[in-house]
């Protein structure tokens, strides 16, 4: 603590147990203090608080604005929270060289502000954009609804600036387009986690602002016509900027909570298209045709910008909502972004509902559809142990039908905690690689601790709500061990 104060002074680190309680959040179901939150200014700081952990070998966990959904910024095993939200300076935007250089506290919303004013953006779109750090999303890989058409964050990272597990600060990548120089080792840092260092700096690529865009809002019947619609646009083939599918419990718990009165039915579909102003005219009624072709009772589409962010707003409010979907329930982040190939979404999605009826728990399904990614939010009863295990058993039977479908666990949220067993089923024959490269770099094991490939057992370990009165260490039979 002593040699902490020294680096960064009293003024911008703390032991207070408010301060701890809260630092033991982020937005999933988790939680656990550290043992001091340190708010970091520039690089050196965080080299020399790196140095000093390492020397200790005292735990250290990179913090953004804490939206991670899968416990990234609890503090397993404690020690230091590095608040990296301080750090927030575009400090370079060359539209002429098409990139832009930000540190990692920079919020999603507020660059592409700044970007937009130009004509340009960083156009990966997470739900949590009004909120989450640039930071963040690189260590997640973050993406959202946009992605099918502008791909995730990784496709935008030129290039890194880390501090590595012993303090040493290392640059990868260039600023320029391309480079074929050596190992990408930016590529490795992009969905680390924090387990491999700290992003201090990051130099992202820039994006053409569209310079028009429209949105239907399809309402079906069935869930699964609603699938075939996305997959019907994708083959046909039509590039959309966003699907965002919605299933009916989603559509009730937003018509509920926010009184937005979307079209009471089994599921929707918001396509958005966007490009010049004609293509984004021919695409709007290609959509139109192939919604009817693939049973959608009502249709409706606008080019009005104030609509678009209407819609979009609801989509938005769907996570808050589904905790409002029935008194004694809140929404949690059980398996809640998988993503499979794109045709399967229908047997996908009906899959999810057949598990969660027998399983007893409520899902809501939703998700950026259109490249395959899903979320699936559980609605448990927070202080029942009975809830939480029927969630985790609907959570392994989910998994594997993901994977049996040729998914993936996690596509834009990342594993951490909530999805590391099913991420070492996933990637079982990667596993040693990846435990080799972590001790490669970071021997004593203090960045980020426990998690990933690390975490033993069940995912309801560490919960923020007291359910257990012991935890469970064991995962219900679907659970891998
Ligand atoms: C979103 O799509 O809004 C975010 O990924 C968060 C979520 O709803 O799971
Ligand atoms: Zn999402």
């Amino acid at each position: 603590m002593e040699e902490l104060e020294k680096i960064v002074g009293k003024d911008r680190m703390s032991t207070k147990s408010a301060d701890l309680y809260v630092y033991g959040f982020d937005a999933s179901i988790h939680h656990k203090t550290p043992d001091v939150v340190v708010r970091v200014l520039n690089t050196k700081e965080v080299s020399e608080i790196v140095k000093l952990a390492n020397r200790t070998r005292t735990p250290v966990v990179p913090r953004g604005a804490g939206t991670a959904m899968c416990g990234h910024t609890v503090p397993l095993k404690g020690g230091i929270i590095l608040d990296l939200t301080a750090m927030n300076k575009i400090k370079e935007v060359r539209v002429e060289d098409l990139y832009c250089v930000v540190e990692p506290g920079v919020i999603y919303d507020k660059l592409n502000e700044v970007l937009g004013a130009k004509g340009f953006w960083f156009p990966t779109t997470p739900g949590s954009g009004e909120a989450c750090t640039i930071g963040g999303m690189v260590v997640t890989n973050a993406s959202g609804m946009r992605a099918i058409k502008y791909g995730a964050t990784r496709d935008y990272v030129l290039g890194l600036e880390v501090v590595l597990p012993t303090g040493d600060i290392i640059h990868t990548g260039t600023r320029t387009l391309k480079n074929s120089s050596g190992y990408q080792i930016d590529r490795l840092m992009v969905g680390s986690e924090g387990t491999l260092g700290v992003v201090t700096e990051i130099t992202l690529k820039l994006a053409f602002k569209p310079k028009a865009s429209a949105m239907t809002l399809a309402a079906f019947n069935s869930l699964h016509d609603a699938g075939r619609c996305v997959s019907a646009i994708i083959a046909k083939p039509l590039m959309p900027s966003a699907i965002e599918l919605m299933d009916s419990v989603c559509i009730k718990a937003v018509n509920k909570c926010m009184n937005v009165g979307l079209p009471d039915c089994e599921a929707i579909c918001m396509i958005e298209v966007d490009g010049h102003p004609t293509a984004v005219d021919d695409e709007l009624k290609i959509v139109e045709e192939i919604c009817k072709q693939t049973g959608a009772i009502s249709t409706e589409a606008t080019k009005d910008k104030k609509k678009i962010d209407y819609w979009t707003y609801a989509r938005k409010a769907i996570m808050p909502s589904l905790s409002r979907y029935g008194e004694k329930y809140v929404s949690v982040a059980l398996a809640d972004d998988m993503s499979v190939p794109i045709s399967k979404i229908p047997e996908a999605v009906v899959a999810f509902q057949k598990i969660a009826s027998d399983n007893g728990v409520i899902v809501g399904t939703y998700g950026h559809s259109a490249d395959g990614n899903l979320h699936t939010k559980m609605l448990v009863e927070p202080y029942s142990k009975e809830s939480w295990l029927a969630g985790e058993k609907a959570v392994g039977q989910i998994y594997d039908k993901v994977l049996e479908l040729g998914g993936t666990v996690t596509g834009e949220h990342g594993v951490s905690i909530t999805k590391a067993p099913y991420m070492k089923k996933e990637r079982a024959d990667s596993l040693e690689t990846m435990r080799a490269i972590k001790k490669a770099l970071d021997p004593k094991n203090i960045m980020n601790p426990g998690k990933m490939f690390d975490w033993e057992g069940s995912i309801i370990q560490h919960l923020r709500y007291p359910a257990f009165l012991e935890q469970p260490t064991e995962c219900t039979p679907q659970c891998p061990k």
